[in-house]
């Protein structure tokens, strides 16, 4: 069982969190599981860019990204090279380590 590790985010999860899931399930389904709230304006449809994350280990164990995640991950802030919407990145076997961005557009937009 792969093994997802949160990484400390001042609001979702001061601590960080390490937390077992399940071959197959995305990395927001854990997460809304387990407490951490990530955004995820259009509840997992990849129409959205809200529920974006970057993977800092074990990005290569994911699913690739289809071309519609990436064409809304180039509207998220903070955009990295292993950055994924977490509704979309489906655990493979290895353990991962996710961080939270701090913010995602809609609070960007919310603060101009
Ligand atoms: Fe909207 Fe993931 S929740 S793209």
């Amino acid at each position: 069982m792969p093994k997802i590790t949160f990484l400390p985010h001042d609001e979702l999860c001061p601590e960080g969190m390490e937390i077992e899931a399940t071959t197959g399930e995305s990395i927001l389904d854990v997460a809304l599981r387990n407490g951490i709230e990530i955004e995820h304006s259009c509840e997992g449809s990849c129409a959205c860019s809200t529920c974006h994350v970057i993977l800092r280990e074990g990005e290569d164990s994911l699913n690739e990204p289809e071309e519609r995640e990436d064409d809304m991950l180039d509207k998220a802030w903070g955009v990295e090279a292993t950055s994924r919407l977490s509704c979309q990145a489906k655990l493979g076997d290895e353990d991962i380590e996710v961080e939270i961005p701090r913010y995602t557009l809609n609070q960007v937009s919310e603060r101009h």
